[in-house]
């Protein structure tokens, strides 16, 4: 750190400090670097007013989406006296100082509505909006004390001004950036191939690593990929760089600031191909954008924007030729193939292997390393019930059979076992309840995501609970919510621990079922009416229908 910026770092230390999000983080780093030029900070009311209302900033010039910082009231009140701030990442470091020009309320829908041109929180830039955004921002100039830390691939991170000089000493005049948030295929490659040709250009690999779309195969698989991919291009032809940029989804808009960011990374043309930057489907099941509709923009503000564009249509495989063409460049009858990402990850959950007219081996190999088909992916197994309602004796017999199947190691969380080592200094209020189960959906998703097997068996009483733990271990692997639907009086008449006379008795309190509520599973995938049935039936039942759903090999 040089010694102004040790100077401003000092400064810092007695200005109110705000924490940065993901997001603002991303936002910060291209401010900082120059990627967002000519933006200089996070952005004032009157830039922001000029962007949702004319797509330009307040000194007219072209610019699609705001980049805003949000805060909330409490950092607010915190802010009264100063006129500047630290801002710092998650670790405590700052990273630079916001000198602030307005503090003001948005009006999210409006925003939401003009930026997006829809209110339907299914698009991933309105649900940050409507859902996450805190409601106040603040704007100003950034004076940067220093750049956000990585610990992942720094050799492929590179500056505005580092790629340019790159560019310059491998005497590349003509640079066609290519911008993905998603694993190379053949057809882009081909696209791209196609693309250096026709310009007579060379190619900046470009895929976004900041915040892509939920759901988007990570960024460390990725970036294997796009390593493997570039050993097929001819030598020094193409050059891969990382963006660390948090995507909007905002298809047409954000396909501008796209080639703005290129353009300030030196590259003379972006590639446009169909549904560019696109939020997926609405809740209507209806694609926000129409599937050219980012190419007509660009067009519309090519010669302002100073970037070019390469138009793509969607390329498509000719099993007769062997080659991709693209779709309007085939006669009508010629037969062709193309694998959507949904045939995709169902190709891989099956573990039936990813075909070679759709992707290099070596990229197949890395999607199949890191999505292991359903039988060896982690897999947590969460039974929910009231007490003496048969958990523990299922979720037992249950581990021993998964135990002697053998394909991955096994955890088992009974309510005891983790109330005696995870949770022994909890009672059962409601809030205590809610951090043991929160603790055991923890856990349950480590082991999760790191191919195991947990099976979990407290009594969860709350919807609100289970539905956290489901989303949040849903994102490492597989989850089966089992309800043991034992009714009350049954429960009660087995009375093994003898803990539901004592409850009657008025001895012990909140006890579920009889003073503290269990509301019941709506969306379990398995339920199961233990009346009358033996547990090993009841075991062998819930086994074969995990067989069944695909998560445990079926033995011929
Ligand atoms: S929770 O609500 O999920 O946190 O409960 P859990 O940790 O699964 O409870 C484990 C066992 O604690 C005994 N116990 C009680 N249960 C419910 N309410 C109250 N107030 C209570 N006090 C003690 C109960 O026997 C649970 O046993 P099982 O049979 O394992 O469900």
């Amino acid at each position: 750190m040089n010694k102004h910026n040790l100077e401003l770092k000092e400064q810092a230390n007695n200005y109110p400090s705000l924490q940065l999000s993901n997001r603002h983080l991303c936002d910060l780093e291209l401010i900082m670097n120059g990627a967002f030029s000519p933006l200089v900070g996070f952005m004032t009311k009157n830039d922001y007013n000029f962007v949702i209302n004319e797509m330009r900033l307040n000194n007219g010039m072209l610019w699609p989406l705001p980049i805003t910082l949000d805060v909330d009231d409490n950092f607010i009140s915190k802010i009264s006296n100063s006129s500047r701030i630290a801002l710092r990442n998650k670790e405590g470091f700052i990273l630079a100082i916001l000198n602030i020009e307005d503090i003001w309320q948005p009006d999210f829908d409006l925003e939401a509505k003009s930026i997006f041109g829809t209110n339907d929180t299914k698009h991933p830039g309105v649900h940050y909006l409507l859902k996450k955004s805190k409601k106040n921002y603040i704007g100003g100039k950034i004076e940067k004390v220093s750049y956000q830390q990585h610990y992942d691939y720094n050799e492929l991170r590179h500056t505005p001004s580092q790629l340019k000089s790159i560019f310059k000493k491998k005497k590349w005049d003509k640079v066609i950036a290519f911008q993905t948030r998603n694993p190379l295929h053949k057809a882009h490659f081909e696209l791209t191939m196609r693309a250096m040709e026709d310009f007579s250009a060379n190619l900046l690999v470009h895929p976004v690593i900041g915040m892509t779309k939920p759901g988007d195969v990570n960024h460390y698989t990725r970036t294997r990929c796009y390593n493997h991919i570039m050993r097929e291009y001819p030598k020094n032809s193409a050059f891969l760089s990382l963006l660390p940029l948090a995507m909007r989804m905002g298809g047409p808009k954000e396909t501008l600031l796209h080639a703005i960011i290129r353009k300030n990374y030196g590259c003379t043309h972006l590639i446009v191909g169909r549904d560019h930057a696109g939020p997926g489907l609405s809740s209507n099941n209806k694609p926000f954008y129409e599937p050219y509709e980012a190419q007509d923009i660009f067009k519309k503000y090519q010669d302002e924007l100073g970037i070019k564009m390469v138009p793509f249509k969607f390329m498509v495989f000719l099993p007769k030729s062997g080659k991709y063409k693209a779709i309007n460049e085939i006669n009508e009858n010629e037969k062709y193939k193309t694998l959507s990402g949904t045939e995709l990850r169902q190709l891989l959950d099956e573990g039936k292997g990813i075909p070679e007219w759709f992707t290099f081996k070596s990229v197949a190999r890395e999607l199949e390393l890191s999505n292991p088909p359903l039988t060896k992916r982690g897999l947590t197994i969460f039974f929910t019930g009231l007490s003496g309602s048969g958990k523990s004796t299922l979720a037992n017999g249950l581990v021993n059979k998964l135990l002697e199947e053998g394909s991955r190691p096994v955890t088992l969380l009974d309510g005891d076992i983790v109330r005696t080592h995870l949770s022994s200094e909890l009672g059962f209020s409601k809030d205590h309840r809610s951090i043991n189960i929160k603790r055991i959906g923890y856990v349950a998703s480590e082991i999760t995501k790191n191919s195991g097997i947990a099976v979990c068996a407290p009594i969860a009483p709350y919807e609100r609970d289970r539905a956290y733990n489901r989303k949040l271990i849903s994102k490492e692997g597989g989850y089966l919510e089992i309800f043991v639907n034992t009714p009350l009086e049954k429960c009660e008449e087995r009375d093994s621990k003898g803990l539901y006379a004592l409850a009657r008795e008025g001895k012990i309190k909140e006890f579920t079922g009889i003073s503290d509520p269990y509301e019941e599973p709506k969306n379990a995938e398995i339920v199961i009416n233990s009346s009358g049935e033996s547990p090993e039936k009841l075991v062998k039942k819930i086994y074969e229908k995990i067989v069944d759903m695909g998560y445990i090999e079926r033995v011929r």
